[in-house]
C-alpha cells in the first residue's frame, strides 16, 4: 500500500506523471525540446491520451486528461486511466511516484491519485512469500498550485479506510469471527480515535435481542454487537447520523444451506456493511471531521449446527415484533432489525444502513452500483445519490410501495422473513422498515462488495464500497 501526500516542488530526477490537456505547456518539467516535441505529436493523436517517457535516470509519464460530457464520469475515466498506468509502474518497479497537476484541475488531479492508490492495494496476508508479489510503490506525492496537505491527507485517510475495509472483507471467517471482528473494530477505534463498545452473548440475552440471537443459534462461536461512536466537540449537528453494518462473517445460509459452488465460496463478504461502517468512523475520526457519527455492527456466521433455528420458528426480536423464520438465509435482515431498533435510542437525525443483502439486488444491477431505498427526504436521498456519483460508488433507487408490504405478512406473526419470487431487494428493505421510526436509507451493496473479477482500480475480492460513498457524504453535511 502506498502513501499519498502533497509537496511543493519537482526535481528533474524523479519519476512523474504529468496530468495535462491537449494543449499543455511541458516546459519546466526537466524535458528536452525533442521529447517536448515527441510528446505533443503523440497527444495530437485521436483518442492518444498517455505518452511514456524514459529518460533513463527517470520516468516521464504522460497523461491527458479525457474530459467527458458530466464531470463525475471525467472523475471515473481519470481513476480508470491511473489504474492502467499502476501496472506500469509496478512493471518497472518504482517506488516513488509524483503526480503533477500541470493545469490546476485539483477534483481531477485527486481522483487520479486516488484511482492510482487504490490499485496498490494487495491482500498478501496469507502467502509465505510476500516479498516476492510486493508491489514496489511506496509513496505517491501530488504536486500542484491549487491542492493544500489537507486534500491530499484527506485523500490518504479515505483510500486507507476504504483498504483496511477490503482486508476485514478478504479475512477468511477461520480468522475473522464475530469476536475477531469486534477486535478488529476495536484497534480502529483506537488508532483513529473514537469509542468502541461491544456487546457480548450475555449481554445480547439479557438484552433480548431475539434476531441477532436466534441466526447465532447454529454457531457454536458467540455472536457480537459492536457500536462504534464518534462525537467531537465541534459537532454540527444536534442528533447522531448512525451507520448500521451487517456483519455475517460467514453465511452458509443456515438451515436452507447454500449450494457449493458459486453461491456459498464468496460468502465471507457478508460483513462487507459492518466493515464499511468501522471503516467509515476510522476515515470520519483520523480526519476529524465536524460531525456526531455512530456505527453499529451486529455480527455473527450462519451455520447449520446442532440447535440452528429452523424454518417455521417465530422469533420475538428485540422490540417485541414477531417474526415467522421461513428460509434461514434471509438471516441478514433478522440481525439488522434488532440493530435498526437499538438505533432508536440515539433520536437520530438519520439512519443509513449497509448490508449485503440480497441476491435480487446482484441480479437487478450487478456489481455496477447500490441497490437503495428508504425513508429519508428528498433532499438527504439527492444528496447520497450525489455523493455515489461523485466517488462512483452509484445509487439505484427501488420504489418503496405500500403493495411489497403484502408480501411479508404471516399467518402466525407478524411478519415473516420472506416475500414473494420477485422483488426480493426491496421486500428485504420492507421487512427492516418494520424497525425504525427516522428518516432511513437502505443500501444494499451485494453487488460491489466482492468482485470475482477485477474491474480497473476496484481490484478482485473486498471493494471497500460504501466508505468513500459515506465519507463524501458526511463531510459535504
Ligand atoms: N448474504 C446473502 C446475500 C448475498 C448474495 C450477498 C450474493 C452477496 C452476494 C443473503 O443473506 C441471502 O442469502 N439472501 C437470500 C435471501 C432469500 C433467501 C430471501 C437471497 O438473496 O437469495
Ligand atoms: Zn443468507
Ligand atoms: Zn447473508
Amino acid at each position: 500500500m502506498a502513501i499519498i501526500s502533497q509537496k511543493s516542488t519537482v526535481s528533474n530526477t524523479e519519476s512523474i506523471i504529468l496530468l495535462c490537456e491537449k494543449n499543455s505547456s511541458f516546459n519546466n518539467y526537466g524535458l528536452s525540446k525533442a521529447e517536448i516535441d515527441f510528446i505533443k505529436i503523440e497527444i495530437s493523436k485521436k483518442e492518444k491520451f498517455f505518452v511514456c517517457i524514459n529518460q533513463l535516470n527517470r520516468y516521464v509519464f504522460v497523461q491527458v486528461i479525457d474530459s467527458k460530457k458530466e464531470k463525475h464520469q471525467t472523475l471515473e475515466s481519470l481513476r480508470r486511466a491511473a489504474n492502467k498506468m499502476h501496472s506500469l509502474v509496478v512493471e518497472y518497479k518504482i517506488e516513488n511516484i509524483t503526480i503533477v497537476d500541470v493545469e490546476n484541475k485539483t477534483a481531477k488531479v485527486l481522483a487520479f491519485a486516488e484511482g492510482f492508490a487504490l490499485s496498490n492495494y494487495q491482500f498478501l496476508k496469507y502467502k509465505k512469500d510476500k516479498k516476492k508479489e510486493e508491489y514496489s510503490l511506496r509513496s505517491i506525492f501530488i504536486v500542484g498550485k491549487t491542492i493544500t496537505k489537507t486534500d491530499a491527507d484527506e485523500l490518504n485517510i479515505v483510500v486507507d479506510a476504504t483498504n483496511r475495509t477490503r482486508t476485514l472483507v478478504n479475512e477468511p471467517a477461520n480468522f475473522l469471527t464475530a469476536t475477531q471482528l469486534s477486535k478488529e473494530f476495536q484497534k480502529l477505534g483506537k488508532e483513529a480515535g473514537f469509542n468502541v463498545e461491544v456487546f457480548d452473548k450475555a449481554k445480547l440475552k439479557a438484552m433480548k435481542m431475539g434476531g441477532l440471537l436466534a441466526v447465532n443459534l447454529g454457531s457454536v462461536d458467540p455472536p457480537t454487537f459492536t457500536i462504534m461512536e464518534y462525537k467531537p466537540k465541534n459537532a454540527k449537528n444536534k442528533h447522531p447520523i448512525v451507520l448500521v453494518g451487517k456483519g455475517v462473517v460467514y453465511d452458509t445460509g443456515g438451515l436452507s444451506l447454500k449450494p457449493t459452488p458459486n453461491s456459498m465460496d464468496m460468502m465471507k463478504c457478508d460483513m462487507a456493511g459492518g466493515a464499511a461502517v468501522g471503516g467509515t468512523l476510522y476515515a470520519v475520526a483520523k480526519a476529524k471531521l465536524p460531525i456526531h457519527v455512530i456505527g453499529i455492527v451486529p455480527a455473527t456466521d450462519n451455520r447449520p449446527g446442532g440447535n440452528a433455528y429452523v424454518p417455521g420458528d417465530i422469533i420475538t426480536m428485540y422490540n417485541g415484533l414477531t417474526v415467522e423464520m421461513v428460509n434461514a438465509d434471509a438471516e441478514g435482515r433478522m440481525i439488522l432489525a434488532d440493530a435498526l431498533v437499538y438505533a432508536q435510542k440515539y433520536k437520530p437525525q438519520l439512519v443509513i444502513d449497509l448490508a449485503t443483502l440480497t441476491g435480487a439486488a446482484v441480479a437487478a444491477i450487478g456489481t455496477s452500483g447500490i441497490v437503495a431505498m428508504g425513508t429519508a427526504d428528498e433532499k438527504t436521498k439527492n444528496e447520497l445519490k450525489e455523493s455515489g456519483n461523485t466517488v462512483f460508488e452509484r445509487l439505484a433507487e427501488m420504489p418503496f410501495w405500500d403493495d411489497f408490504d403484502e408480501q411479508i405478512k404471516s399467518d402466525v406473526a407478524d411478519m415473516k422473513n420472506l416475500g414473494g419470487s420477485y422483488a426480493g431487494s426491496i421486500t428485504a428493505g420492507k421487512f427492516l422498515a418494520r424497525y425504525i421510526d427516522y428518516p432511513w436509507m437502505h443500501l444494499d451493496i451485494a453487488g460491489p462488495a466482492f468482485l470475482t473479477t477485477k474491474d480497473s482500480y476496484r481490484i478482485k475480492g473486498g471493494t471497500g464500497v460504501g466508505v468513500r460513498l459515506l465519507f463524501d457524504f458526511l463531510k459535504r453535511k
